[in-house]
């Protein structure tokens, strides 16, 4: 049998070449010039993918250039049909505020795996690693949750860490967390690497509770088929419009969402680079002349994870590529 090759080698150009182009916009205050900067760059580099790929999530529609939109086609169109999950900035807020935890994301996995969002923005979502799948529910009070990821990692209640987006919409779930006595982490954005830091070796945190991004939770799902965590989400509806637009597509508020529901297919490759620093990828390090990035690949059929540590010369990258580096 021949060694299938892993996509993900070739994704991880992608989220370099977007973290290379838009860690310049550090702290410049500007979320669409940052942003506008890792998009070009990610589009650039997905065209020599080898794969027919579709951006089903992606940064909304065709009319909001420069986005990479919803059915647009990626990749050098030579090879499998599949889904493209996309997050050219996670936490743009971050980036552009010079906050940790900013970073650059693409999943792909089979052609109609992805979960469709419908225009759904929001989603509640329970993350944990692989140690405590299976134990959780996300129907369960919090402080039952909490208690059987304790148990299930041999850990006092107040030793365990959940990490929460600070929102307002969390202060009933914040204050159901301290009765426990358990440990918060408040974040300001990107829940996607929170989700992540559950599952990764030596984790910063065990569980991730609260209501975020929908395509976040796609992505997030890709990251955990990998890395063999779990989540379980279900669908938010922020107001009585999309509480009706729910009813009239037909969705049930009760359903839970599965990390397999959420990203179905078996041979899933995620690639993630920091942008700013963060807790489990390190920022954008640029020196005279390049830069230095910290990337994580993985691939779900192969159980494989690797951090690529890389050295980027703007005066070799620009004799090869058109990408303006230097
Ligand atoms: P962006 O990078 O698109 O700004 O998303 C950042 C983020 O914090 C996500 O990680 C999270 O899922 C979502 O926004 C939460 O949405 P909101 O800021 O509206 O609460």
């Amino acid at each position: 049998m021949r060694m299938e090759r892993n996509l993900g080698m070739d994704l991880v150009r992608a989220t370099e070449a977007a973290a290379l182009r838009s860690g310049r916009w550090m702290g410049r205050g500007d979320k669409i010039g940052a942003d506008k900067a890792a998009v070009d760059a990610m589009r650039f580099s997905l065209d020599s993918v080898p794969m027919n790929g579709v951006v089903v999530i992606g940064e909304g529609e065709k009319d909001e250039a420069p986005m990479l939109f919803h059915g647009e086609r990626v990749g050098n169109g030579d090879g499998p049909e599949l889904d493209v999950a996309v997050d050219p900035v996670e936490g743009t807020t971050l980036l552009a505020e010079g906050m940790p935890g900013a970073i650059a994301v693409v999943a792909v996995g089979e052609r109609n795996s992805f979960y469709n969002w419908q225009g759904l923005a929001y989603m509640d979502k329970l993350a944990v690693g692989e140690r405590a799948r299976g134990v959780v529910d996300i129907n369960a009070p919090v402080a039952y949750n909490i208690r059987a990821v304790a148990r299930t990692l041999n850990k006092q209640v107040e030793d365990v860490t959940v990490v929460v987006l600070d929102r307002p919409r969390h202060k009933d779930l914040i204050r159901q967390i301290r009765e426990t006595g358990a440990r918060i982490k408040l974040i300001l954005h990107g829940d996607v690497s929170a989700g992540i830091m559950t599952a990764i070796e030596n984790p910063p945190a065990d569980i991730l509770m609260g209501i975020g991004g929908a395509p976040e939770a796609v992505i997030t799902a890709c990251a955990l088929k990998c890395l063999g965590g779990e989540i379980q989400c279900k669908v938010w509806p922020r107001n009585d419009e999309e509480r009706q637009h729910a009813v009239d597509m037909q969705i049930d508020l009760e359903q839970i969402y599965t990390t397999k529901d959420l990203a179905q297919g078996e041979n899933i490759y995620i690639a993630a680079t920091g942008i700013t620093p963060g807790e489990f990828l390190r920022g954008v390090e640029y020196f005279g002349g390049g830069a230095r990035t910290h990337s994580v690949v993985m691939r779900s059929r192969s159980g494989t994870i690797r951090y690529i540590d890389a050295t980027h010369r703007w005066d070799k990258l620009m004799r090869i590529s058109n990408m303006p580096y230097g």
